[in-house]
């Protein structure tokens, strides 16, 4: 069965894409296909890889194809997935032109399920899908909520780290509610995590109060390797396999895999 992970957290530079990167290069690592998607116009999950150009077909396409299911098929899909440095890991890549497309789908008929019809053709040529959102609640998003079976939200270990949680906790029980009402929350993931800090000590405090039962134990610590490793296009394990940052993320993806 395949999991479909989406990286949600409307507030931005909180860890979304080094976490979708890095989790996924260590699903990949562990030898699982893994598939990532990049779903923010910003495309950095996409750079992040070494993709710094807009590629002939990305998600635009295929979101575009979707709107028309009977056009869509594995093979109107698949020249959209790109090999990386990784062999189990293949990525979908996203532009800027993405962010037209969201102004469009505001008038389309269906438009919260095109993201949803693409994956269900691609779940059986995958073990994991994981999706990078983008930090906003539109319809990207929302298209990436009613696709996915749990969703991971990073939290920074900074002030303001649980503001906005509950515009993202509603929105998921909309989803839950009207579109998609197997969406699970996989957890809250602690990022950037400074142990020399009491700050980063009590937000992680406060975030395990607010949310009990969904914080996971793995706690990503501020490391620079993470923050480097995307100017030379490649996931930390493949940049500095001995950093903390890359260990980090290993243990997070057998974390999942634990729990599963
Ligand atoms: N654990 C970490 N240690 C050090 N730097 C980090 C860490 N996690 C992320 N960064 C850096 O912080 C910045 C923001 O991270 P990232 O791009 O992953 O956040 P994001 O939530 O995807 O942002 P956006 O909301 O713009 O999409 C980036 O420069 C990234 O390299
Ligand atoms: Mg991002």
């Amino acid at each position: 069965m395949s999991k479909v992970i989406a990286i949600s957290n409307q507030k931005g530079g909180v860890g979304k894409t080094t976490t979708a990167v890095n989790l996924a290069a260590s699903f990949a690592a562990l030898e699982k296909t893994t598939l990532l998607i990049d779903m923010d116009p910003q495309g950095n999950a996409s750079q992040g890889l070494g993709f710094n150009e807009t590629q002939e077909e990305d998600i635009h396409e295929l979101l575009d194809l979707a709107a028309n299911p009977e056009q869509l098929s594995y093979d109107t899909i698949k020249n959209a997935i790109l090999d990386t440095k990784l062999e189990y890991l293949k990525v979908i890549t996203a532009a800027p032109d993405l962010a037209a497309l969201e102004i469009e789908l505001v008038q389309a008929m269906s438009r919260e399920l095109r993201l949803k019809r693409i994956i269900e053709i691609l779940k059986p040529y995958f073990e994991f899908i994981i999706i990078d959102a983008p930090p906003s609640l539109n319809l990207l998003t929302i298209n990436t909520l009613a696709a996915s079976s749990s969703v991971l939200i990073p939290v920074q270990c900074e002030y303001f780290a649980l503001q906005g949680l509950a515009e993202l906790f509603n929105t998921i029980r909309l989803v839950q509610k009207n579109l998609n009402s197997g969406l699970k929350i996989e957890g809250a993931l602690l990022t950037m995590y400074d142990n020399r800090l009491t700050l980063s000590k009590q937000v992680a405090d406060e975030v395990r109060s607010c949310i009990p039962e969904n914080v996971f134990q793995t706690i990503i610590p501020r490391n620079v390797k993470l923050g480097e490793a995307p100017s030379h296009g490649k996931p930390v394990i493949l940049y500095d396999v001995q950093s903390s940052g890359s260990k980090s993320y290993m243990k997070l993806a057998e974390e999942i895999l634990n729990n599963a």
